[in-house]
């Protein structure tokens, strides 16, 4: 028999049901994008946040099981989102799948946020299978992970400071671009120069550590001079040429933590895995290195309840179970118990 496993996530701005069987075949996948109001702001706003997902975490959740022609009955068990993320979203999530858990007398399943992200490559390529490196970058996380088995991760590097997604967003926002800065930079930087303005690529020698603050800096520092020289600045060269600093941070510290590990399948994931200039640097470095690359579509990139119902299926194979104390842990470390 299957094993359907009902994935509920509302760690930020979207709240998303999804069922998938066995852990790689997605029944539906249903994402509420909270987008358009936060970019009103210039950013999401914690408190909207959660209020929106309370709205929307019914709908969503009964439209996934209608998707999927499937009644609670039918479920092997609901995995939710537990943490990291923001504190109010992630307890709409993690306070109704409890509710739904108790009632349908199901398991309930807490997931890693960035353990979701990484599995989305599962959902994306059913021949995937450990070992492999991920890179992990969005809004929330820049991290080169090590999946030594489908439950078991070694952090071999992090931001020490914005996460690469959050660096989009700030030089999206100063190029007045609007939120979310990552898609509209992507877009952007397709009609610019990469190589217009050289912006610093921080790279720690021993580890594989980020920091993105320094090319962010830089950009602002580059922007603010020129207006106040009164020069009139090319937004699309300067969007390609922090778009490319970025890119060759997050593909040399990957390269080379694949290489430590000696590992030659490579993944992508989070938010920034969807962008195109990213995929396609990394797609000639694998060509030219001999190694496998894996990234699942943007759909999946970006955050889904599919790719937590994916993870949720490891682990409840692996016998994990929350009680219904579990609480929302918005800091919680990747490996840390949930
Ligand atoms: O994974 P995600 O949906 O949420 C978090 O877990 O943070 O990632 C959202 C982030 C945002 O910072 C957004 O600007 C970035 O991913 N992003 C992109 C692209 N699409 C989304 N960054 C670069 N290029 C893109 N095409
Ligand atoms: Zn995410």
């Amino acid at each position: 028999m299957k094993k359907l496993i009902l994935g509920i996530e509302s760690s930020c701005d979207e709240t998303a049901a999804a069922v998938v069987a066995d852990g790689k075949d997605i029944l539906s996948n249903i994402i509420a994008s909270q987008i358009d109001i936060h970019s009103y702001y210039g950013g999401v706003v914690p408190e909207i946040a959660s209020r929106k997902h309370t709205e929307a975490i019914y709908t969503v959740t009964e439209k996934a099981l209608k998707e999927a022609n499937v009644s609670l009955s039918g479920l092997s068990a609901i995995a939710v989102t537990a943490g990291p993320g923001l504190v109010g979203a992630l307890l709409v999530g993690v306070s109704f799948a409890k509710s739904l858990a108790y009632a349908a007398g199901l398991p309930l399943v807490p997931v890693h946020h960035i353990e979701g992200h990484i599995a989305a490559n599962y959902l994306a390529h059913k021949e995937l299978k450990p070992p492999f490196i991920c890179l992990v970058a969005s809004g929330g996380h820049s991290h080169i992970v090590y999946a030594d088995d489908y439950l078991n991760f070694e952090i071999l590097g992090r931001t020490r400071d914005d996460a690469a997604g959050e660096a989009y967003d700030k030089i999206a926002r100063v190029l007045g671009l609007g939120y979310p800065g990552g898609p509209k930079i992507d877009k952007l930087s397709k009609e610019g120069n990469g190589k217009a303005v050289k912006f610093p690529r921080v790279r720690f020698d021993d580890c594989f550590d980020f920091s993105f603050s320094g090319v962010k800096t830089a950009v602002m520092n580059y922007v603010h001079n020129m207006e106040q020289k009164g020069e009139k600045i090319c937004r699309a060269d300067i969007a390609a040429s922090f778009q490319e600093a970025v890119i060759d941070i997050l593909i040399g510290n990957t390269i080379a933590a694949a290489k430590q590990k000696n590992v030659n399948t490579v993944c992508l994931a989070g938010g920034v895995a969807s962008n195109t200039r990213l995929r396609e640097k990394m797609t000639k470095e694998a060509e030219k290195k001999g190694f496998k690359l894996y990234y699942p579509e943007p759909v999946l990139c970006t955050d889904n309840a599919a790719m937590i119902a994916c993870a949720g299926y490891y682990e409840f194979l692996s016998g994990k179970k929350a009680e219904l104390t579990l609480n929302a842990l918005p800091s919680v470390k990747l490996g840390q118990k949930l």
